[in-house]
């Protein structure tokens, strides 16, 4: 009787765990992930995870599907992260500055000016300071896969700006990000926390007046259509985490969790070969449309945007910590090696 009993539970915890996480034992059912994300399909982050989908049923066949789910058809920025941890979808891929609520140390990603390049905020992320930022949300139930480069940011807007105090009183919508308010602070702007896909009409009926971001970004979403001045201020990296339910992930079996991480290094070192090509298309492109107009610094200029910034850094130092600002620093300094893709350890 006792024995009856026993199995029965079991069968019961059995059921409930595998239907509460997405996957059965069965051979037959492949086991279904969802990833979403919210900007266009040709962008960095859309191949990449178009990429990723490939290579993992191509590695599992049969037993994983993957379906991809881009421009926050699925979920938007409000609730993608939400949605992740109640296990709605199983893979996404927010913006660095999107995790704030979960984590401070990752806000060393958005403090203005710290990466001279996008080469030099990959060399932090693979860096031992930048993959123990991949699991420092563990105990939040975010666990990061890899990091996904897209490019560096610039600012935009519906006149003719070339310094902080062109945009003094100008709203700009920027992510969700306390040291982007600050940034924008720093300089007389207002920053205005909006999902991505709200961007565009916001700008539209000028409900903002600006926007920062990656040229492929703003290609993608039309943004250059409704803005008069792109700035090339290379302010800020716009890079990603690629972050899973760390209890779905640790739940899975060792041969799915093997192929899918196989899948995920490659896919991440696919991104990263396309996105500066991305951005440099992107770039042309705008140029060629004849819309807003792209206009460089100079140094003088671009020295007043960093010293305008700077409090910046003092403001989040207590947050962030001095030590980890010094490593995102030191991967700008010269006589660094090339960047490179680590070999994946999982
Ligand atoms: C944004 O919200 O501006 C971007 O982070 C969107 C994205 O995912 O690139």
């Amino acid at each position: 009787m006792f024995k009856k009993i026993t199995n029965l539970f079991t069968a019961i915890v059995f059921v409930a765990v595998t239907s509460l996480f997405g996957f059965s034992a069965s051979a037959q059912t492949p086991i279904v992930i969802k990833l979403s994300h919210v900007v266009a399909e040709n962008t960095p982050k859309g191949q990449a995870s178009l990429k990723f989908k490939e290579l993992a049923e191509k590695k599992l066949p049969g037993k994983v599907q993957v379906q991809v789910f881009p421009n926050s058809q699925l979920f938007g920025d409000a609730k993608e992260m939400e949605a992740l941890l109640l296990n709605d979808v199983q893979i996404i891929a927010p913006s660095l500055s999107k995790f704030d609520r979960y984590t401070k140390k990752i806000q060393v990603f958005d403090l203005p000016f710290i990466f001279k390049d996008a080469d030099a905020a990959l060399r932090f992320e693979n860096s031992k300071e930048g993959r123990a930022l991949l699991k420092s949300m563990e105990d939040k139930g975010l666990i990061g896969l890899d990091y996904w480069g897209n490019g560096m940011r610039h600012f935009a807007a519906n006149k003719d700006f070339r310094l902080p105090q062109d945009i003094k009183g100008l709203k700009f919508r920027i992510q969700a990000s306390d040291v982007y308010e600050a940034i924008m602070k720093s300089v007389g702007a207002n920053g205005q926390k909006m999902a991505f896909a709200e961007v565009y009409q916001a700008l539209q009926t000028g409900v903002v007046d600006g926007q920062e971001n990656s040229f492929s970004n703003m290609y993608s979403q039309k943004f250059h259509e409704v803005q008069k001045t792109i700035l090339e201020t290379n302010h800020g990296i716009l890079d990603y985490m690629v972050v899973v339910n760390a209890k779905w992930w640790n739940g899975l079996p060792a041969d799915i969790k093997k192929g899918l991480t196989e899948a995920m290094a490659e896919a991440t070192v696919f991104n990263n070969q396309i996105a500066k090509q991305k951005n440099d298309e992107a770039r042309a492109a705008i140029e060629a449309a004849g819309k807003a107009k792209i206009v460089k610094l100079t140094d003088a200029q671009l020295a007043e945007w960093k010293k305008a910034m700077q409090p910046v850094y003092k403001q989040f130092e207590p947050e962030i910590g001095a030590d980890l600002i010094k490593a995102a620093q030191a991967a700008s300094k010269p006589a660094q090696p090339k960047a490179e893709k680590p070999a994946v350890k999982k």
